[in-house]
């Protein structure tokens, strides 16, 4: 395994593309908006520089790791040499299914190729290439610099050699790896979109503000992040969506509380929009 390619240089996008070169892989992150891909060299560049500030990587480490990154905007260039492709776009199965069918014509026949579907059936997407023994699901953790695992999914037909050399991947990467058999939301979407969305019924009930909710869950039950903190970092497009897919496939207690998707359709997103259920100065 040499070189990845990564497909769209969004929230999750960006962070693969650092794990994959400081994990010493040729990256080649492609995005179809440009203005996306010159906002990922610089939250890249930062959380690179942020790494050399407080001692986890050299300067050397950095500057290598750096020109092993390109960023790229012709799918076709950025694919055909990959030996592994991860596929982060929105979570919406036409564009996955889109994205694949065109990976399935421009890649090496050997490329494994994976997503980071928070949500989806690998099998399904499978079945948009002709390569379904080669098709998995590598489920990454948002921020992706920081958070220590991949969920590691196969498909009916995902081949066992093909899980192996994606764990061998991902531990490259520095992650440690789980991995699971299919079902919609895997193990860790399906508990996080039901916490997130709970959240958002309370706050729609007026049992508590935003900020009581998140502090009685970080202090009450010893949760890292507040699940509106968390809902922001996320993105609550992406949330939404995940819950319209969980809801569509495992029923109505998925069902999207009505204010989060209030909260979309205003475009508060979260964090990388500057306003979600709290407000960010600055998108970084
Ligand atoms: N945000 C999270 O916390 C999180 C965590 C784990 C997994 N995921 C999953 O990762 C995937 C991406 O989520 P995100 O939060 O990074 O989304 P995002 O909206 O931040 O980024 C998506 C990127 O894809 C690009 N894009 C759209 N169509 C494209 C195409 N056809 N080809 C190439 N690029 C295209 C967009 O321009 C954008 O830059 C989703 O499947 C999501 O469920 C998200």
């Amino acid at each position: 395994m040499k070189q990845i390619s990564i497909i769209g240089s969004g929230v999750m996008g960006r962070g693969i593309a650092y794990a994959a070169s400081i994990g010493g892989f040729h990256v080649h992150l492609f995005d179809v908006q440009n203005d996306s891909l010159a906002n990922a060299e610089k939250e890249i560049g930062a959380i690179f520089q942020k790494g050399v500030e407080r001692g986890k990587i050299t300067e050397s480490n950095m500057k290598d790791a750096l020109n092993r990154l390109r960023f790229m905007n012709d799918l076709e260039e950025a694919v055909h040499t990959a030996d592994l492709v991860i596929e982060a776009v929105p979570e919406k199965l036409e564009i996955k299914r889109d994205v694949f069918e065109k990976l399935d014509h421009l890649t090496k026949e050997a490329c494994i190729l994976a997503s980071n579907t928070s949500t989806m059936s690998p099998t399904e997407i499978g079945s948009f290439t002709k390569r379904p023994d080669k098709v998995i699901a590598m489920h990454f953790f948002n921020p992706v610099h920081k958070m220590p695992l991949v969920e590691i999914i196969k498909g009916l037909e995902t081949s066992g050699e093909c899980v192996q050399i994606v764990k061998e991947t991902a531990e490259q990467m520095g992650k440690q790896t789980v991995v699971v058999n299919e079902f919609p939301g895997f193990v860790t979407s399906r508990i996080s979109a039901l916490v997130g969305n709970e959240a958002f019924y309370m706050l729609q009930e007026g049992v508590g503000t935003a900020e009581e909710i998140d502090k009685a869950i970080k202090l009450g039950l010893n949760y890292p992040m507040g699940p509106f903190e968390l809902g922001d970092l996320v993105g609550l497009d992406t949330r939404l969506n995940n819950l319209e897919y969980l809801h569509k496939t495992l029923g109505e207690k998925y069902r999207p509380a009505p204010l989060l998707v209030k909260y979309v359709k205003a475009g508060r997103l979260g964090r990388k929009t500057g306003k979600g259920v709290y407000e960010y100065p600055s998108n970084l």
